[in-house]
């Protein structure tokens, strides 16, 4: 984590993760390469990528128009190698032959949020803040955390912790907040913490190695951001674009984001799309695709221990092996 001051601002740089093993699985094998950073964010990898690679050109996709503006200008000196785009990365992909000429060779996601996020936005995506309840990532979506902690359902509310949080306590945190509301809106970060905090039994808490509320806010900025939704429609959108020989990357940081990444690259692996129980073959399909990191790439002891956040991180790569046409 660097440390900067912007205006007398204290602001901080999301350290890039996994940035080297990136390097290694995804990195451009000709000068002209076309490489896709699909989560641009502050422009960590992109930088790396430029300066290491003259050759290379880059496109940038980031939906927050904050956080875009602060990689413009890191990436400002690099000039016309680097063209951004203010996207949803799956529009982005489904509507790529509209807006790009050439097709890319290397795409990696490096997916959720940045540390921006948690300390700079003040849109209440960090539990130990008293911000607004926003956790939007564009201005243009209508429903806010605050929308949904405030108006959902019960069950809705429980459903929600349970399927994008993996809450163990789900309906036990959705009947608090249900019950506080009707004191009083649930209106910021803290205020959301608290409630659940409380609604979690002593012994439960005890058991935890992270933050009683870190599972529950996961899951509202899933739903926020139709997070997963994005993610599904984003990789097979992106896969149909790359080259034959290219190579998509993509980092999760949660069990929900790493099941939809495996299954999509065995999907592409493997060759047979016929339901399991006809006798015999009728699609004659051909594999898609190589798995180059048969077990997903994980960050050393150093790199945790200089980086909390990459923690939980988990890399995945995969090799197109059939022509763009094919897919
Ligand atoms: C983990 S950060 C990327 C950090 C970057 N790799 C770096 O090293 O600086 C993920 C970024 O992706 C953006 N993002 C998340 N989902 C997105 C989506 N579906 N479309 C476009 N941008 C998205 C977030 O706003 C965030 O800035």
């Amino acid at each position: 984590m660097v440390l900067v001051s912007e205006m007398g601002k204290k602001m901080y740089i999301h350290t890039p993760v996994l940035l080297e093993r990136i390097l290694e699985y995804v990195k451009p094998v000709k000068s002209g390469s076309l490489f896709i950073d699909a989560t641009l964010g502050e422009g960590g990898y992109s930088e790396r990528f430029l300066t290491e690679f003259p050759g290379i050109q880059i496109i940038g996709i980031e939906r927050d128009p904050e956080i875009l503006e602060i990689a413009r200008k890191r990436l400002g000196r690099f000039g016309e190698r680097v063209m951004l785009f203010h996207m949803w990365f799956d529009d982005f992909f489904n509507a790529y032959e509209q807006l790009v000429q050439t097709d890319p060779d290397r795409i990696i996601f490096d997916l959720g949020i940045s540390r921006f996020h948690y300390e700079v936005s003040g849109r209440g995506f960090s539990f130990t803040e008293e911000q607004p309840l926003d956790m939007r990532l564009s201005g243009e979506l209508t429903l806010s955390a605050c929308d949904i902690v405030n108006t959902y359902p019960e069950e809705k509310l429980s459903l929600l912790f349970r399927d994008f949080g993996e809450e163990r306590f789900a309906r036990r945190i959705a009947r608090a907040i249900v019950y506080n509301r009707k004191k009083k809106p649930v209106k910021t970060s803290r205020a959301l913490a608290e409630i659940i905090n409380k609604a979690i039994p002593k012994e439960g808490r005890r058991a935890l190695k992270i933050n009683p509320a870190t599972r529950c806010f996961q899951a509202l900025r899933i739903a926020v951001n139709s997070e997963l939704e994005r993610l599904e429609n984003g990789l097979e959108a992106a896969f149909k674009i790359l080259v034959k020989g290219g190579r998509m990357g993509v980092v999760s940081y949660h069990s929900l984001e790493d099941r939809i990444v495996k299954r999509f690259f065995k999907e592409k692996k493997s060759s047979c799309t016929c339901p399991p129980d006809w006798p015999i073959c009728q699609c004659r399909g051909v594999s898609e695709a190589e798995i180059l990191t048969t077990k997903p790439v994980q960050p050393e002891a150093e790199e945790i221990h200089k980086n909390r956040a990459s923690r939980s991180a988990k890399l995945r790569v995969i090799e197109k092996i059939v022509p763009r046409e094919a897919v």
